[in-house]
C-alpha cells in the first residue's frame, strides 16, 4: 500500500496535487512520501517483534539524506556499501553502532573510515578482505566485529543482473569451504567474529529461496558454534520484491518473510539484522514526467516524455516494468492508446515501454511512473547533459524539494579546463 491517491480527479502524494509539485519543481521530478517509508519500515519491524533485531534499511535503494532522515529518525539501522554512503548514514544521523558495512571489495581507506568512525559490524565477503581488515584494525588499535557473508549457493529466482546466491556469482564465500574460512578469522588479531551474513538476491518473488539459504545459516550457525566461535549475530540481508505490476501477483509480504525468519533462525538466541531497501522505499517513490510530444510513426505512437533513462534506468538496464499513470484520473470509459513510451536521449535502449496500453495523454499532460522510490535517483546520471533529476518529500499537506535541479552552470562548472587549454 502508499499513498499515492487519486482525489478529485488528481493524483496526489498524500495530501499534496502533483500538479502543485510540478508547477514548483518542473519535470521531471522524483516525490517521496514520508508516510509510506514509515509504514514500509515498521511492517519489517513489527513482523521482527519477539526476535531481538534490527531492521538496516539498505540506503543503496534512495540515500537522500532527508530519505536516511525519515529512517534513522525510525530507528532503523542502515546498511552501507562504500565509503560514500557510510558518510551519508552518519550525517544523517544513524549511530554508528547500527551500521553494517557490507560489500563485495572494500578498500583499506573504507575499512579505516568504518573503523576510526564505529561500525556495528563489517560484513566480509573474502579471505583477502579478511586478512586486509585485520591488518587495517591492528594499524589503528582497535578490533573490527564481522559477519562473514557466505554464499548459500541458492538460486533467488530473480532478474540474473540482480541474484547474488548461485556460486558462480562473485559474491561471499562459498558455504562449503565456510569453517576453514571462520578459522582463519578466529586467529586473525585485529577480528572479532561475531556473525554469519548472507544475501541472495533482490527482487525475490517467493519465499522458497529464503527458507532455502536461511535453513543452510542455521545449519552453519550450530556447525560454528560446535567449532567454538561465538556466533551471536545473523544477518540476513535483503531483497523481498515489490509488486510492479498491478496485473501480475503479488508478491509474499514482509509478516510472511519474518515468519520464515523466525522459523528457520528463531531459535538460534542471535541477534537478528535484515537489510531491506526495494521494500522500504520502491513504492513510496514515483517519478513525474511532462509530456512533450505525441508523435506518430509508421505503425505506432510514441510518447514523448522529459524524464530519460538517466533519469530511471531501471527498464533500459533490467527491463523493468514501472506502471505509469496519468495524474489527471481518467474518467471511467475515456479513449486508452497504445505506446511506446520514450525519452528523449539519443539512442534507442532510452524506451520505457513498447506497446504499453494506457489511457490517452496529449502534449502537456503529466504522467507518473509507480514504484520508482528505489533505484531510481540514486541511479540518475547526466547522460546527454541532462541535469540530475530533482528529489521532493511529502509530509502530508507539506512538500520540500530535497535536492533541487542542478542549473546548467552548476553542471558545467564542475568540469576543469587545464591551464594549457586555456586562452
Ligand atoms: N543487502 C545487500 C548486501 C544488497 O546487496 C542489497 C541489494 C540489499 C541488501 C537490498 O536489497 P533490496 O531489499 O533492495 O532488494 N539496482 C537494482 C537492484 C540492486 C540490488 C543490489 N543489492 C534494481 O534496480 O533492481
Amino acid at each position: 500500500m502508499d499513498h499515492f491517491l487519486y482525489r478529485d480527479g488528481v493524483l496526489h502524494a498524500e495530501d499534496v496535487p502533483l500538479p502543485e509539485i510540478a508547477a514548483t519543481v518542473g519535470t521531471p521530478f522524483y516525490v517521496y512520501s514520508t508516510a509510506t517509508l514509515e509504514r514500509h519500515y515498521r511492517l519489517f519491524d513489527e513482523g521482527m517483534a519477539g526476535m531481538d533485531h534490527l531492521v538496516c534499511y539498505a540506503m543503496k535503494a534512495n540515500s537522500n539524506q532527508a530519505v536516511l532522515t525519515v529512517m534513522a529518525r525510525l530507528g532503523a539501522g542502515a546498511d552501507v556499501v562504500s565509503g560514500g554512503e557510510y558518510s551519508r548514514a552518519v550525517a544523517a544521523g544513524f549511530p554508528v553502532e547500527r551500521i553494517v558495512f557490507s560489500g563485495v571489495g572494500k578498500t583499506a581507506d573504507e575499512m579505516e573510515l568504518a573503523l576510526s568512525g564505529g561500525v556495528r559490524q563489517i560484513n566480509v565477503e573474502s579471505e583477502p578482505e579478511l586478512r586486509r581488515l585485520s591488518e587495517v584494525a591492528v594499524r589503528l588499535g582497535v578490533t573490527a566485529p564481522i559477519a562473514i557473508r557466505i554464499n548459500p549457493d541458492v538460486d533467488a529466482r530473480t532478474h540474473e543482473k540482480i541474484a547474488t546466491g548461485r556460486s558462480e556469482n562473485k559474491f561471499g564465500v562459498p558455504i562449503g569451504r565456510a569453517r576453514e574460512i571462520y578459522a582463519e578469522a578466529a586467529g586473525l588479531p585485529g577480528l572479532d567474529v561475531a556473525g554469519i551474513d548472507v544475501h541472495i538476491g533482490s527482487q525475490l518473488t517467493d519465499l522458497g529461496p529464503y527458507e532455502r539459504a536461511y535453513g543452510k545459516v542455521a545449519e552453519l550457525a550450530r556447525v560454528l558454534r560446535s567449532d567454538g566461535h561465538d556466533i551471536r549475530r545473523l544477518d540476513l540481508g535483503g531483497g523481498l520484491g515489490i509488486p510492479y505490476e498491478r496485473s501480475n501477483a503479488v508478491p509474499p509480504l514482509p509478516i510472511d518473510y519474518c515468519e520464515v525468519i523466525r522459523r528457520t533462525v528463531g531459535d538460534l538466541d542471535c541477534e537478528i539484522e535484515i537489510e531491506p531497501g526495494r521494500l522500504i522505499a520502491g513504492n513510496a517513490g514515483l517519478l513525474v514526467a511532462g509530456v512533450i510530444y505525441v508523435k506518430a510513426g509508421q505503425d505506432r505512437e510514441f510518447l514523448i516524455l522529459d524524464a530519460a533513462m538517466n533519469d530511471l534506468v531501471r527498464p533500459a538496464m533490467y527491463g523493468a516494468h514501472h506502471e505509469i499513470v496519468p495524474v489527471t484520473e481518467p474518467v471511467p470509459g475515456s479513449e486508452q492508446a497504445t505506446y511506446d513510451v520514450v525519452g528523449p536521449v539519443c539512442e534507442t535502449g532510452d524506451t520505457f515501454s513498447r506497446g504499453r496500453k494506457m489511457p490517452s495523454v496529449v502534449e502537456g499532460d503529466l504522467v507518473a511512473f509507480r514504484s520508482a522510490g528505489a533505484y531510481g535517483a540514486v541511479m540518475a546520471s547526466e547522460y546527454n547533459s541532462r541535469p540530475l533529476v530533482p528529489e521532493v518529500l511529502v509530509s502530508e499537506r507539506r512538500f520540500a524539494v530535497i535536492r533541487p535541479r542542478p542549473a546548467f552552470d552548476e553542471m558545467i562548472n564542475r568540469d576543469i579546463i587545464p591551464s594549457w587549454l586555456k586562452g
